[in-house]
């Protein structure tokens, strides 16, 4: 079976689905096979990204396609979910997941709802080795990734490594329905070194 990486947040617009699509993307570079799951029907989620453009190089599924025969296939199943999922539906959640990917920003407000959901979840029994934060939006070259990553380090969360910094090409990426290595922009070869090192942490 493969693994089950569950992307989420309480916060909305963390950066979720820029996340998935592109930790999907730089999972399937690395020659795994591996499908992006869209878990949120609304406007801006993963499913419009990929139908906007040419066509993003894995497939993005609806819930209801993911059947047996499909998943067994497969090396990795990355799901983006819902902008405020219920705590209810978050259990549910962490109990399909491999992994628990938590994107935040650096702000004081996201740190703080990140360190919540965490709490919730981590009380929830099981799901504290399956937790991972990400720093996500991260305003290049000011240290605030790094002041962000030390803190919730030390009230004792597991944070990534790679901080997935704030770029221009993310945004395109998502107008033109691409992966932002396409996108033509001096910064986005960077942009695409962050989720490719991102997704070396995660599988
Ligand atoms: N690393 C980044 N650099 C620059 N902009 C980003 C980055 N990540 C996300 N964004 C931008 O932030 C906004 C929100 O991102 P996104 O839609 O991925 O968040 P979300 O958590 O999926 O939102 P929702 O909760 O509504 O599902 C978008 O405009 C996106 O382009
Ligand atoms: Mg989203």
């Amino acid at each position: 079976m493969p693994a089950v990486i569950v992307v989420t947040s309480e916060k909305g617009g963390v950066g979720k689905s820029t996340l998935a699509v592109h930790l999907t993307g730089a999972v399937a570079e690395r020659g795994l096979r591996v499908a992006l799951v869209d878990e949120d029907g609304r406007v801006g989620s993963s499913l419009g990204w990929a139908r906007r453009g040419p066509g993003l190089p894995f497939e993005v599924l609806e819930p209801e396609q993911v059947k047996p025969k499909v998943v067994r296939e497969l090396d990795a199943l990355i799901i983006d979910t819902e902008g405020r999922p219920k705590r209810r539906e978050l259990r549910e959640l962490s109990e399909r997941a491999d992994t628990i990917l938590i994107p935040t920003g650096v702000s004081a407000l996201e740190l703080e709802s990140t360190l919540s959901l965490a709490d919730f979840l981590n009380s929830e029994g099981g799901a504290r080795r399956k937790l991972k934060v990400v720093l996500t939006r991260v305003p290049p070259n000011s240290g605030a990734g790094e002041r962000a990553r030390e803190d919730l380090r030390e009230a004792g969360l597991t944070v990534c490594n790679t901080l997935v910094r704030q770029y221009a090409s993310y945004l395109r990426a998502a107008e033109l329905g691409v992966l932002c290595k396409s996108v033509p922009d001096e910064r986005s070869a960077q942009a695409w070194a962050d989720v490719l090192n991102l997704s070396r942490e995660v599988l």
